[in-house]
């Protein structure tokens, strides 16, 4: 069963770039509704395989995968937000940056622009891959 993992830090903590009735939406309403449907789905799957039932497992494999990542790029978000966070990388990351992007500039334009093109509530993520050991800017 998947537990909201506590807030790090108080509701209003990220103000002014969050307001807090923003981060209260997205952390009561929202990310409370991905946990809260993800376990309501995993109970779906425990009932279809006690019943060796997949009649629905489309729909079921479908819900989870939407529900629980909803969940998980939340918890991201929460634990990489916070009022002290540096406005620049560390050395280790800056080098890898510039040398996967060309600069920190550019890098920077590249994952501004990827933001403002996402649809909806999907979100804009910096990932390392260890296979492929780039930084990249990964739409959800
Ligand atoms: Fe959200």
């Amino acid at each position: 069963m998947l537990k909201m993992i506590e807030l790090p830090y108080p509701l209003n903590a990220l103000e002014p770039y969050y307001s807090k009735e923003t981060l209260d939406l997205h952390y009561n309403i929202l990310y409370k509704g991905y946990v809260d449907n993800t376990n309501k789905t995993e109970e779906k799957l425990n009932l279809a395989r006690e019943k060796r039932d997949f009649s629905n497992i489309k729909c079921l494999e479908k819900d989870l995968s939407f529900y629980g990542s909803g969940a998980i790029l939340h918890e991201l978000f929460f634990e990489n937000m916070g009022p002290a966070i540096p406005t620049e990388p560390n050395i280790e990351l800056m080098k890898q940056i510039i040398k996967d992007f060309g600069s920190y500039a550019i890098f920077k334009e590249q994952f501004t622009e990827a933001s403002k093109a996402v649809e909806a509530s999907r979100l804009v993520y910096v990932s390392v891959g260890a296979k492929m050991e780039q930084i990249r800017n990964i739409t959800m």
